[in-house]
């Protein structure tokens, strides 16, 4: 199947009591049995519930896997990866990801003896000398929440296996429109469904995709028995946003071209960081490895002060400003005080994640209103 007849039909059947083309939400539960343990499948709504088990079918065919695992939350799906490792394992994972995972990282996983190496993944290479026995998985987010750092799956999937680790990629920002890590190597693919899979800035969910049955059978045992399983109502809401993530994603990799080429060209901006310009340090790799570029992307003002970033910050009338990324609208986001405001100060400057800067989640308005906005906001 290509993608667009992918997105639309993978995993969901008719419901089969009634033929309905849309899963049902089974708001329920429980189920009834007809004597103890002789059930239809589904015994407590916790372990299993019939739009979820559509939805993780969806999940697993989008990522091109055999398995796929839906939970309340992108970071409650990362929790269930770090809960697969027991005190004295080694993670590396990359020093410029998203604040939130960083915080589960060293808030709460390091007090329970799990070690974390954060590095720059941007040469696959580097990773080997952090490699060691106690090394146990590998956790790569590319392209990078906000500095659209790129890092190459396939090489630090070689590297894994020979490490005999599994590597986990968060594949939020790209979606499996653009990528798909799994056919590069990786073991598991990771997304925040909040974002491009929901698509509509209504649903806070995440899943796991991936081929191995031990390890499904062991995310599903942490899925069940941790319980930050979503409820069906935002399942269905999600199979409705997949089965437009093509057109979605179309539109926001055109506006996030036009928008990058013209910020660039802007008098007053400084630094554009967005993957598909042909100078990004990384662009062959993004290239190999993605289908396109994406809306995603962050920039710095000439005037390098915090304070005229928080006016531009203040002053965009259709980029909403807000916390979160990949719905239809656009949004403008200060990762310093906002979505990175947990990476303490001092290693954020040292990855580059400046006061100053300033990220876009570009939506898929009409382009030429989104420019005038900008416009009219930097001056
Ligand atoms: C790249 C990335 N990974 C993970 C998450 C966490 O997902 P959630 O907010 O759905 O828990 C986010 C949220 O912003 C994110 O941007």
């Amino acid at each position: 199947m290509k993608l667009g007849t992918k997105f639309i039909h993978a995993g969901v059947e008719p419901d089969p009591t009634t033929g309905a083309i849309m899963t049902p939400i089974y708001q329920t539960s429980t189920y009834v049995q007809e004597a103890p343990a002789q059930h239809k499948g589904y015994e407590y709504a916790r372990s299993q519930n019939p739009t979820r088990t559509a939805l993780e079918a969806a999940f697993a065919a989008i990522e091109n896997g055999k398995y796929g695992l839906a939970f309340s939350s992108g970071v409650a799906a990362t929790d269930a990866v770090i809960k697969l490792l027991k005190p004295g394992d080694e993670v590396i994972a990359g020093s410029d990801m998203y604040g939130g995972t960083y915080r589960l990282f060293s808030k709460v996983f390091e007090k329970f003896g799990i070690k974390f190496h954060y590095i720059n993944m941007q040469d696959a290479n580097s990773i080997r000398q952090y490699v060691n026995g106690n090394t146990k998985l590998i956790w790569i987010e590319t392209p990078t929440n906000p500095l659209m750092n790129i890092t190459d799956i396939a090489a630090v999937s070689a590297i894994a296996r020979e490490a005999k680790a599994l590597l986990c990629v968060d594949n939020t920002f790209a979606s499996p429109y653009l990528q798909n890590p799994l056919d590069l190597g990786a073991d598991i693919v990771m997304h925040s469904v909040t974002k491009y899979l929901g698509g509509h800035s209504d649903v806070i969910q995440g899943c796991l995709m991936m081929n191995d049955k031990t390890l499904r059978e062991q995310l599903y045992f942490l899925q069940k028995s941790c319980g930050a399983v979503p409820g069906p109502q935002d399942c269905f809401l999600v199979l409705r946003g997949i089965k437009t993530l093509h057109v979605r994603m179309q539109r926001h990799c055109e506006n996030g071209k036009t928008i990058a080429h013209y910020l660039r060209n802007h008098s007053k901006v400084s630094r554009v960081y967005w993957c598909g310009f042909e100078d990004h340090p990384n662009y062959e790799i993004a290239k190999k490895q993605m289908r396109d570029f994406g809306g995603m992307m962050s920039f710095t003002l000439k005037d390098d002060s915090v304070n005229t970033a928080k006016k531009v910050l203040s002053s965009t009338k259709l980029f909403a400003l807000a916390e979160s990324l990949g719905g239809v609208e656009s949004l403008i986001n200060h990762p310093a005080s906002m979505t990175h405001a947990s990476i303490p100060r001092e290693e954020r400057l040292k990855n580059g994640l400046t006061d100053s800067l300033i990220r876009l989640s570009v939506g898929i308005e009409d382009v030429d209103d989104l420019i005038e906005d900008l416009n009219q906001a930097i001056g």
